[in-house]
């Protein structure tokens, strides 16, 4: 895919969250990696009207070349990227249900899920939970860099989740798996719940592995 064809897709995806309610008002951002930089979707603009024109594109530094002026989470981003050399794309959301379980109380910091579903094991993994700093903080891009070689998903305490991906589509992917996740998690509170095992889990990591 070329620059132009990952603007139209980052606009396009976005309008998709949009739409189905898994972005509102300006809040979340994406990105996307290219040969020698970034895309990133511009500070205070909604997901689901960019114009891929005005995408801000940065230099493998964070520094602004063209278009509007970046996301507050730029360093979030690219601290993301620099710890998971394989990511191709990384999308914040603040979307509800995950917000919700990011402001649960004795939350497990490795592993904010319970094994519930074959797909959160092999689309989220191991969702890692970093503390409570205010949006675009670079202590918070910090703690990212911090548990972002580990955890390709990373929940933000109060906040919302943070997803890297091979391509935009299936950090896009896992960010709704994770959604879906949170909304389940929610669901099964209080109810006697059947968990996978240690040897399901493992089994699902041998035949999906990445
Ligand atoms: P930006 O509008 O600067 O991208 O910030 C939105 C957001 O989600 C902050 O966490």
């Amino acid at each position: 895919m070329n620059e132009n064809q990952m603007r139209e897709q980052m606009a396009e995806l976005g309008k998709s969250l949009y739409e189905r309610g898994l972005a509102h008002g300006s809040a979340g951002n994406i990105s996307v990696k290219l040969p020698d930089g970034y895309l990133l979707t511009p500070t205070n603009s909604c997901l689901g009207r960019l114009d891929p024109a005005r995408i801000s594109r940065l230099d493998g530094n964070g520094k602004l070349l063209s278009g509007d002026a970046p996301s507050k989470e730029a360093f979030l981003h690219l601290n993301m990227y620099q710890e998971r050399a394989g990511s191709g794309a990384v999308v914040h959301l603040h979307c509800l249900h995950a917000v919700a379980v990011s402001c649960l109380d004795g939350l497990n910091a490795e592993n904010v899920f319970a094994p519930i579903t074959a797909y959160a094991i092999m689309q989220v993994g191991r969702l890692a939970l970093v503390p409570y700093y205010a949006p675009g903080d670079m202590a918070l891009a910090e703690a990212v860099r911090k548990v972002a070689g580990k955890h390709h998903a990373v929940l933000l305490a109060n906040h919302g989740p943070v997803v890297a991906g091979t391509s935009l589509t299936s950090a896009v992917y896992a960010i709704e798996e994770l959604e879906q996740t949170a909304r389940l998690t929610l669901l099964l509170q209080g109810h006697p719940t059947r968990l996978l095992s240690a040897a399901q889990i493992a089994d699902l990591n041998r035949r999906f592995p990445g």
